[in-house]
């Protein structure tokens, strides 16, 4: 039975037409035109054995076929090439990438809101160094040699000093300068630690300025503390700092209510609980009414409906004679906010951790 070529012609033309890449369209055409075993010359073979009649008939077939192929696969080729895109051209017709956008980090945001809220109140926001000397952190502060916060065990020193230059007037503060610096002559002390508290800006503040008064200083503080649930080494904290004549500390109660509506809403309410701080007298730890079950008692709270926020006061008369302020004719109060406190509280985190270990999946679920 002489072999039809019109069958392998139609079993070509399906295979042709299933051919997408250059690679399988060389397969196809090893496959009909190889020189050992391809479809044409084992065609050609059958035909050398057909009857004498149909011989030099199957054989025009036969040449046909093979010169339909090769046109065909050319072609294809030339097809092919033709939707290979020119070098350095741009397919126009894919998909764009997404662009991953950037956002605050929800410690930023906070210390925006704050510096926000103190702004609307009349406040200037100061930053100061955080390579301090022990009289800024600690002496002028009324915080005596032996206090425990001046122990190895809490506080970061550094292992040999560094001189530090400092102007004459420490803070590029421009509002300040508008009224009118104090030109006192500041005694540049090495640096021995890192800061344990923001509170040295007071004393750096004052140095620098007459009252009255009105700043906050956020910014970086250091702790001999391990990683854990509620400790970093390293946190940051926004100082608080009000002088003038009559402050009193009906300005610091309506102050930092006003402070805690404005980040928890206008429901909070605030408890103010009597407590020790060297640098004010008195002084109070501040507590705002638990958000989460609005004072009933929950776990967040821990059953007592209220969460601690601040510590606060009114200035100790040994700090204002520390920066040379007469205690009789000046009064103020000070306070002192732990970001990362407060943003735990606020977004209901309960691993400090979790805002220095840049995981988008935490970091994305806070609020813009
Ligand atoms: N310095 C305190 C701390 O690090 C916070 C603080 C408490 C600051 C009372 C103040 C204040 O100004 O009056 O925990």
């Amino acid at each position: 039975m002489p072999p039809s070529v019109d069958q392998f012609r139609s079993a070509f033309l399906e295979e042709l037409h299933h051919v997408s890449t250059e690679r399988d369209l060389q397969r196809l055409r090893d496959r009909y035109l190889g020189r050992k075993g391809g479809v044409v010359s084992s065609l050609m073979k059958q035909i050398a054995g057909a009857p004498e009649g149909d011989r030099r008939r199957l054989g025009q077939l036969a040449n046909q076929f093979k010169t339909e192929v090769e046109r065909a696969i050319d072609e294809r080729v030339q097809a092919l090439k033709a939707l290979q895109q020119p070098l350095g051209s741009v397919d126009i017709s894919l998909p764009g990438r997404p662009v991953a956008q950037g956002r605050r980090h929800p410690l930023v945001i906070l210390r925006d809101r704050l510096e926000e809220i103190f702004a609307e109140m009349g406040y200037a926001s100061v930053e100061g160094p955080e390579i301090e000397d022990e009289y800024h952190n600690f002496e002028a502060l009324n915080i005596p040699p032996d206090h425990p916060a001046r122990d190895m065990q809490d506080t970061l020193y550094l292992s040999q000093p560094v001189e530090v230059r400092r102007a004459t007037v420490p803070l590029s503060d421009p509002f300040d300068f508008a009224q009118g610096g104090r030109a006192v002559e500041q005694i540049n002390r090495p640096g021995t630690l890192l800061r344990t508290h923001t509170s040295g800006m007071q004393i750096r503040y004052m140095e620098a300025h007459e009252p009255p008064i009105r700043i906050i200083a956020p910014g970086r503080v250091y702790r001999r503390d391990n990683l854990d649930l509620t400790h970093t080494p390293m946190f940051h904290q926004v100082e608080g700092l009000v002088v003038d004549e009559s402050i009193t500390m009906a300005d610091l109660k309506g102050t930092l209510i006003h402070l805690l509506k404005a980040l928890f809403g206008p429901d909070a309410r605030a408890l103010f609980r009597p407590t020790f701080f060297p640098y004010t007298e008195p002084s109070a730890d501040v507590f705002v009414s638990c958000h989460k079950c609005g004072g009933g008692g929950c776990p967040v709270c821990k059953r007592t409906g209220w969460l601690e926020v601040l510590g606060c006061g009114m200035v100790h008369p040994a700090v204002f004679e520390a920066v040379g302020y007469d205690p009789e004719r000046y009064s103020g109060f000070a306070f002192g906010i732990g970001i990362e406190r407060l943003a735990m509280l606020k977004y209901g985190v309960d691993d400090i951790r979790m805002f220095y270990e840049n995981d988008l999946r935490f970091l994305e679920q806070l609020p813009q």
